[in-house]
């Protein structure tokens, strides 16, 4: 690191801004396919005609120009689209919520398509009255609206030993947030009415993979929810449609999708989802199990490998998202040294319970190389560690649960890459 930039000054941006007057504004190379003749002080193109009237587009799109835009896969991390997964482009979007077409999918057997007429979800086991109930019966009943992050257990998983994925959307893709509508899961429960003896419940989803999950009564009673809504629209097919459980602040494996059986029991069941996968091995060998709780994260989006800086420099505003499953995220530090100094990042936009919250940091930027990384703290207490930090702990032998504090090295003219720093 050579030079360390100013802080930011907001005065200092409008000076910036407001010196050379509109001309400072419209400077900005044209690019290749902009046309001179609809830039002012001409009449565009779109301003000469009508446009295509009302419900044309009956269900409306991103812009063509944004047509780019969407979720991703590594072609090498799977031996089957299938049983694969596809990425949040998290550096193309703002705010806090994910628009349903570009929420992450992770799939083990590929999309169920369910007939929501054929729909049926099971409630049995150590319950007084077995219950069987049709969709229209769950949207029937009392429900709720949250916005949540879901986080799969395997988000930034390729990063254990060093550096891999060059892309926010690959090291971190793995992670969407939005508004539920559903049934608290106790609602359900009580109508069944619980045996004394009930202390798990069994998840069981309806694809192909028949994915299932022992989850302890305790978070069945707490915020558990059977949403069937996500951003007011019912869900969509690829994150189980019409019924998929949301347990807020937990690895996603556990959030079963195309819900179709929940078995009350008094013991864990030791599925596959829980002994052979979605366990932590540790430096001596040991796994750690039922690691639920999705701990402190955070990752700059803005500027990331696939979002360079494309101004030389001056007023920069780097964006990020942190989330924690203890609960909300209490402060955002953001660093441009490589941590060496820290400064305190600005929360825009809500910070709720378990959900992504917006971070964003404004500096003047010299056009000297940079090492950004952003960390995490909740209303907990807990902070996010660095890599070192979790190798410590953990070792190197995991896949889950990374929350390690990410590194992006930025050049001189903009480009960034993805590294680790001592
Ligand atoms: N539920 C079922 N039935 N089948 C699955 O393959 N995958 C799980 C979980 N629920 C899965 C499932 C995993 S590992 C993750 S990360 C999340 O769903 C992904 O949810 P999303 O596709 O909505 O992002
Ligand atoms: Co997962």
């Amino acid at each position: 690191m050579s030079k360390k930039p100013n802080r930011t000054s907001r005065r200092g941006f409008l000076r910036t801004a407001l010196a050379g007057g509109a001309a400072a504004i419209a400077s900005p190379a044209l690019t290749a396919d902009s046309n001179p003749a609809n830039l002012p002080p001409n009449v565009a193109d779109w301003s000469k005609t009508l446009g295509e009237g009302v419900a044309v587009r009956t269900y409306g799109k991103p812009a063509k120009s944004e047509a780019h835009i969407g979720r991703r896969d590594v072609s090498w991390l799977t031996a089957s689209p299938q049983s694969s997964v596809s990425f949040t482009p998290l550096h193309e979007i703002d705010g806090i919520i994910t628009p349903n077409g570009l929420c992450f999918e992770r799939h083990h057997s590929g999309i169920a398509e369910v007939n929501p007429a054929d729909y049926r979800l099971m409630l049995h086991g150590l319950v007084d009255k077995p219950l069987m109930f049709t969709l229209d019966d769950i949207k029937r009943m009392p429900r709720v609206n949250r916005a949540y992050f879901c986080e799969c257990a395997a988000n930034s998983g390729m990063e254990w030993r060093g550096a891999q994925l060059n892309g926010a959307q690959f090291t971190h893709g793995m992670v969407h947030c939005v508004m539920y509508t559903g049934v608290p899961l106790k609602v359900l429960l009580n109508e069944a009415g619980l045996k004394p003896s009930a202390k798990w419940l069994l998840l069981e989803g309806g694809d192909a993979a028949a994915m299932t999950r022992s989850l302890p009564l305790a978070k069945a009673l707490d915020d558990a929810l059977v949403a069937y809504r996500m951003n007011g629209e019912m869900l969509y097919p690829e994150n189980g449609y019409p019924v998929r459980m949301v347990l807020p602040g937990w690895e996603a494996n556990i959030w079963v999708k195309w819900l179709r059986r929940i078995e009350v029991g008094d013991q864990p069941w030791h599925t596959r989802e829980e002994t052979s996968k979605y366990t932590d091995v540790m430096a001596d060998g040991q796994a750690r199990r039922f690691t639920y709780v999705m701990e402190a994260k955070s990752v700059i989006t803005n500027p990331s490998p696939q979002a360079p800086i494309n101004h030389k420099s001056g007023f920069t505003v780097l964006s990020g998202i942190a989330w924690s499953g203890r609960g909300k995220i209490a402060r955002v530090d953001v660093s441009i040294d490589g941590g060496r100094n820290w400064r305190p990042a600005k929360i825009d936009g809500p910070a709720w319970d378990k959900a992504l919250t917006r971070f964003y940091y404004e500096f003047d930027w010299d056009g000297s190389e940079l090492l950004l990384q952003s960390r995490a703290m909740d209303e907990s207490g807990y902070v996010q560690p660095s890599k070192t930090e979790l190798r410590k702990y953990r070792g190197v032998n995991s896949i889950y649960h990374n929350n390690g504090i990410q590194t992006w090295h930025v050049r001189s003219n903009g480009e960034v890459e993805n590294v680790e720093v001592g």
